[in-house]
């Protein structure tokens, strides 16, 4: 590669696989891996601890007060700190999922968050997974892709990753709530999930890890070439 930045934009809903995916592609690449959702999962935690719900208004006022701030540890995975307390694992609980969903569509939420995802990407280069990376935060990213699959895939998958977690769900309880995730993602008025004009579809319902890696990594390869 050469010494110029450039960003790769991953959208795409719930459970597709853009983090493990982007997180590979990203070591391929030797670049920088942004995952957007854990900072909005950052904030949802945050909420949640303050016995807020998610979707009021005063999520708003809770915002001055809170610092969030992404670092990389050695084995250069990254991690979340808010109030400079390490969040990383919490934020992964399933619970605080609804909370991320719920305090990502107010538009306030996304505008506190817009320049620090901007100022990562101006930074270095970096491939960064979210909603709306394509479409608001990074419009003019050098390459942009719309990763998705079938939503019983998407279950299946996130079925399987939480019972290595040790928090095992039920197939139809998983399938809803990806459901319910999407719709509030695809349907809220700030910055809804959707494909950018510009961004290459891969969908991965019917590829395996490695199937989908390469694929992502020739639609970034000729993107970048292009
Ligand atoms: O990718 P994830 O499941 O960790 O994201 C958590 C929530 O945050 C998800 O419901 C959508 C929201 N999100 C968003 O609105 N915009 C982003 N760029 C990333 C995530």
């Amino acid at each position: 590669m050469d010494e110029k930045i450039y960003s790769v934009a991953v959208d795409g809903p719930s459970g597709a696989g853009k983090s493990t995916l982007a997180k590979a592609a990203a070591a391929r690449l030797g670049i920088v891996y942004v995952d957007t959702g854990a900072i909005y999962r950052s904030i949802g935690y945050a909420v949640f601890r303050r016995g807020l719900d998610p979707k009021d208004a005063a999520v708003t006022s809770v915002l001055p007060e809170l610092t969030i701030e992404m670092r990389y540890g050695t084995d250069g995975l990254q991690r979340m700190y808010l109030n400079g307390e390490d969040v990383t694992e919490e934020i992964r609980r399933p619970e605080i999922s609804l909370y991320a969903s719920g305090v990502s569509a107010i538009g306030e939420v996304r505008a506190f968050l817009l320049q620090m995802q901007r100022d990562l990407a101006k930074k270095s280069s970096v491939i960064m997974d979210g909603r709306d990376i394509g479409t608001v935060v990074l419009p003019d990213a050098d390459v942009k892709i719309y990763l998705t699959a079938s939503v019983e895939m998407r279950a299946k998958r996130r079925m399987l990753e939480l019972e290595q977690r040790g928090t095992p769900q039920p197939f139809d309880e998983v399938l809803r709530q990806i459901e319910d995730r999407d719709w509030a993602d695809m349907h809220r008025d700030v910055a809804p999930l959707r494909q950018a004009e510009d961004a290459v579809v891969v969908d991965t319902s019917s590829l395996d890890f490695e199937e989908s890696l390469d694929r992502l990594l020739t639609v970034i390869r000729e993107g970048l070439t292009h």
